[in-house]
């Protein structure tokens, strides 16, 4: 995974030289102790092989699947407002954790270049293939950026950062992945964040928001069958790189929204009792009939419940930008 050691001058590789050796370790052991679980569960980390990452590239483009076109919507409609925000105290680093490919960002990325505004653009992301990617990309579409990309965990990269970035800092959470922590991780994440952040820096976050159940439901069960593939891609994925023998078919996926608590389980169900071998961990594991392997939790917020994460954190909630629908938004904190 990370044999690329090569790092160009504006890419920092900030991930230990072996861990890509272990990789395939830590995968098994995972996979051993969430199936070994009752309930069982598989961690939504291994969605993102080659192929998973295309279906989910595939899932943003689905009709059903609403929040990557939202908070486009935030974006576009927002955006001048955003980047006024934004550039408050100039010259400052704006960090994008978990940039990917960065397609929202860019909207902000224009607007900023158009307002004049001195910045120098940091994404963050584990994956040194995409940072190399998102390098050429901007190099090629936005040339007057002035970018410094670093491949590494947000916890490696923040203090790296802040020892090498000096000034004010913008920090980016898009596209509603704090949905996908658990309740206490999530305030564990953004008091952490908060603790490399000096009062007055910022932090966006984009949020899902609490809708139409149906609407919520459809997104993660879409009719093409895209994110049922992506979600059963996870046993493909053990059956090449660990040698399990997962039979796909007997198992189908199975989305589950609960309104109460505002939580949009995924899960792969077994349609048969049966018993899959998994060459990697040395061990076989048995499913009843219809027992359930949970795979991703993507948490739905009211604005209240945004609020009140900021300010247990010590961030003040400055601004709240929302699509016409109230479908998703993207909350600018301050640290106080
Ligand atoms: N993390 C994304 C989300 O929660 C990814 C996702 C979309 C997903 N559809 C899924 C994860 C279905 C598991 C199953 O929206």
């Amino acid at each position: 995974m990370n044999q690329n050691l090569y790092t160009a001058p504006a890419l920092t590789d900030l991930s230990a030289p072996d861990s890509g050796k272990n990789a395939l370790q830590q995968f098994a052991e995972d996979v051993i102790s969430g199936l070994s679980q009752y309930p069982k569960t598989l961690s939504s980390k291994y969605f993102y092989d080659g192929k998973g990452s295309r279906l989910f590239q595939q899932i943003m483009a689905v009709p059903e699947y609403y929040l990557t076109q939202s908070e486009f919507d935030v974006f576009e409609t927002h955006k001048q407002a955003i980047a006024q925000h934004i550039a408050g105290s100039e010259p400052f680093t704006l960090v994008d954790l978990g940039a990917g490919d960065a397609t929202k960002t860019k909207v902000i990325l224009k607007e900023l270049l158009q307002q004049d505004a001195r910045f120098e653009y940091v994404p963050v992301d584990i994956s040194g293939d995409a940072m190399q990617e998102l390098n050429r990309n901007l190099q090629k579409e936005l040339p007057a950026l002035q970018t410094h990309a670093v491949v590494g965990t947000y916890f490696d990269a923040l203090p790296w950062i802040n020892a090498h970035k000096p000034g004010p800092k913008v920090l980016l959470f898009l596209g509603s992945n704090i949905g996908n922590f658990l309740p206490e991780y999530r305030s564990y994440f953004i008091k952490e964040v908060r603790k490399h952040m000096q009062p007055g820096d910022k932090l966006l976050v984009g949020m899902d928001l609490r809708k139409d159940p149906e609407t919520i439901l459809k997104a993660y069960n879409d009719a093409s069958g895209v994110t049922a593939a992506f979600n059963l891609n996870l046993l493909d994925r053990i059956n090449s790189e660990l040698g399990g023998n997962f039979i796909v078919d007997q198992f189908m996926h199975y989305p589950l929204y609960n309104p109460q608590e505002g939580v949009m389980k995924s899960y792969l169900v077994s349609k048969k009792a049966q018993e899959v071998t998994i060459k990697a961990t040395g061990k076989s594991f048995k499913f009843e009939a219809w027992e359930a392997i949970h795979t991703e939790s993507s948490y739905k917020f009211t604005l209240q419940q945004a609020e009140t994460l900021g300010q247990e954190a010590g961030l003040k909630t400055a601004q709240v930008f929302q699509d016409e629908k109230a479908y998703f938004a993207d909350l600018l904190y301050i640290a106080t």
